[in-house]
Parts: structure tokens; sequence; C-alpha cells
């Protein structure tokens, strides 16, 4: 069990497309454990494994968030695929591990179906609604690197690249100082 760092925008690696899933190993459930105890110490509602730096095909997605109990386990997504996307949209406010303390309203689709692949490398598929179909629709977009700040018109885009550059500025400053 480990926390793991997350890279913050703009780290380009955030960029890189993931790769699938092709050993459904001891490795991937410690990677899948550690991003579970990353995602909870940040409090966040999903982590994409690209966040923690490992650029394969895979997400989690906290309980509650996909509407279980808030003490179940997270829902585990591998080499997933949106299958399909409601023309009804929502639009809401969004944030991101990978940009800390912001939040954007994001137009998605209100209800989404995910086929993916569990720890077992079972195939399943799952329908969500309102925060769980935006939630799947956020860590995917993870996946061929699309972030948060893709998804604002240009003047809010070079508000969140001066807030994160700055951020990254001062952090790399405290850290030499
Ligand atoms: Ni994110």
């Amino acid at each position: 069990m480990s926390v793991l760092p997350i890279l913050r925008y703009p780290d380009p690696r955030l960029r890189e497309k993931s790769q699938p899933v092709a050993a459904f190993n001891e490795a991937l459930r410690t990677l899948v454990t550690d991003m579970t105890d990353t995602m909870y110490a940040n409090s966040g509602a999903g982590l994409a494994a690209i966040q923690v730096g490992v650029p394969l095909r895979l997400f989690v997605i906290e309980a509650e968030c996909a509407g279980r109990p808030s003490e179940d386990p997270p829902l585990v997504f591998i080499n997933p695929e949106i299958v399909s996307l409601s023309d009804e949209a929502q639009t809401g406010e969004e944030g991101c591990l990978s940009f800390p303390g912001i939040y954007v309203p994001v137009k998605r689709g209100l209800r989404a179906q995910v086929k993916a692949k569990d720890l077992d490398g079972k195939s399943f598929t799952i329908e969500g609604e309102e925060l769980f179909a935006r939630a799947m629709q956020h860590e995917n977009d993870h996946l061929i690197g699309r972030l948060l700040i893709d998804m604002v018109g240009p003047v809010k885009r070079e508000i969140i690249k001066r807030k994160m550059r700055k951020e990254a500025a001062d952090a790399a400053a405290g850290s030499s100082a």
C-alpha cells in the first residue's frame, strides 16, 4: 500500500496516450491498490494510471461516485471503451487531481455505457448517469491525454495555464530552497 505522487499539469506525461494492459498479474493488482490509496488520500472521485505516471489504459472510480455504498471498493476499469453516450447532455463543475483547486463547467453526456475488463481480465459492461457518467468520461479522456483544460474556452484556458505554471514554479523553488 502506497500513496503515489500525482502528476500535475503542465507535466508533459499527462499528454501521453496510454497503452492497453496486456498482463493481468500481481503487479497490476499492486498498481490498482496504490492508485486506490492515492485517490482516497487526495479525496478524489477517480484516478487514471497516467496521473501517477503509468501510461496504461486503466482508471478507478470511487464507489459512492458510482452510486454504491461509500465503503465498497472502487470500480476498476481496465482497457475501457465507451460503448455509447447519450445525446442528452449534462453540464456541471468538474475537477481533476492533476489540477488541484480548479473547477470548471464541462458539458458531458448524461448517460454513458462503458465496456472494460476487471482485475481478473473478465469483461463487463456498465452504465452510469449524471456524476458517474461524468466521471467515466473524464477518466477515459486521461487515457488519450485529453485534460480538463481542453474543455474550456481560450480565456479560461489561459487563466488555468498561468495558475498551474505559477504553482509548478513555486513548488520547484520551494523544493530547491
Ligand atoms: Ni482527472
